[in-house]
């Protein structure tokens, strides 16, 4: 079987270090590891639409952005297909008749469509569009045929819907649609970094981001801002490691050769770990060593991405290019559909004849 990778995001802001060890970094290794026959990678607009349909501005403004990032962190179009959700036609289009499929109760009954009903205060007034923003997402799965998914663990539930579809689709119109299967990162740790207030999820709308364009003085203030042990306050006192933020960012981001760069007296993170449960160890000596690590890692991203906004009519072109491939591979997966569903009218000659018959026409 084909091996095709598809991921997407909604562009409703800026990436954050988040975004990069939650889904960034692994696509580039699935990208450069080149094991898979075509990977292609979604700026989901129309998906952000259904809870920004007041605010389409944001979602435009973002489709860029959202574009300059993959870029700048090394997302390659010449192995990656980079494309626009509402420019390819045939999704929305698939969306319709996969909703035949799903009912009411079971779009409620998804976990992360509930949650996100709690956020956004919809409650009794939620938009039907918004409802349905899953089957959409079975439709971006299906359409490309993919059989990978690499997501992070609250699109799980999108998964297992798309994977119902599938199955429903299948048996009632006959063999038609893939069954994809997910990829969650690595690293447990990867999957949700915190944010800087010590908060479960690195969020916008929180404001605890640290983005992959801060500049060294945003980076240095945000890591300085840093939720660490809230009894550790002298120097000397013992400190707690679980859950003091600037650690775990550490033990995502620190490599034993930043060590010798910038903190030759300690071998490695346990080393560190140790003295700082000891005591002795402050924490701006900490905070210093991570601020340096994500400078490292933020700079060249930073400084890429301001390189591609004086080239912004490349970036455009590499979304077009895309785009145009996308809805070659999903037009092809809709004509499949339609001809399944028996919704085939013009191109199939046998409809014609299958009238001709109906009516005792003799040919
Ligand atoms: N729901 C995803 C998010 O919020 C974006 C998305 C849309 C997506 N369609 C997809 C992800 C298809 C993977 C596959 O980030």
């Amino acid at each position: 079987m084909e091996k095709i990778i598809l991921t997407g995001d909604r562009p409703t802001g800026k990436l954050h270090l988040g975004h990069y060890v939650g889904s960034i970094l692994n696509r580039i290794k699935l990208q450069n590891e080149g094991n898979y026959d075509e990977m292609y990678i979604m700026i989901a607009d129309a998906q952000a639409l259904t809870d920004n349909f007041d605010n389409p501005k944001k979602v435009r403004d973002n489709v860029l952005e959202v574009a300059l990032f993959y870029l700048a962190c090394g997302i390659d179009p010449k192995k990656v297909t980079i494309f626009i959700q509402s420019e390819v036609s045939a999704l929305t289009e698939l969306t319709f008749y996969y909703m035949n499929l799903v009912t009411l109760s079971r779009l409620m009954r998804n976990p992360t469509v509930k949650s996100e009903i709690k956020l956004r205060g919809f409650e009794e007034s939620i938009p039907s569009g918004f409802l349905n923003y899953p089957v959409s997402q079975a439709a971006d799965i299906t359409a490309f045929n993919s059989t990978i998914v690499p997501v992070g663990d609250d699109q799980l539930p999108m998964i297992e819907q798309t994977k119902e579809i599938v199955h429903s689709f299948n048996r009632i119109y006959g063999d038609t649609l893939v069954e994809p299967k997910e990829v969650l990162p690595d690293s447990i740790k990867a999957r949700r970094l915190p944010g800087i207030d010590g908060k479960a999820k690195m969020s916008k709308s929180l404001g605890n981001c640290i983005y992959l364009d801060d500049s060294n003085e945003e980076i240095n203030k945000k890591v300085m801002q840093m939720y660490t042990d809230p009894n550790h306050i002298k120097v000397t006192d013992p400190g707690k490691v679980e859950g003091n933020v600037v650690f775990t960012y550490l033990d995502v981001f620190c490599k034993d050769d930043d060590f010798q760069k910038y903190l030759p007296e300690y071998k490695n993170l346990d080393e560190l770990k140790n003295h700082y449960k000891k005591g002795g160890l402050g924490d701006v000596t900490i905070k210093r060593f991570l601020s340096s690590i994500l400078c490292d890692l933020i700079t060249p991203i930073r400084e890429k991405k301001l390189e591609l906004i004086n080239n912004l009519d490349y970036v455009l072109k590499v979304l077009e290019e895309g785009t145009k491939k996308a809805n070659i591979k999903a037009n092809e997966t809709l004509k499949k559909v339609k001809n399944h569903m028996q919704i085939d009218y013009f191109e199939n000659p046998k409809f014609l004849e299958e009238m001709q018959s109906k009516f005792n026409i003799e040919k």
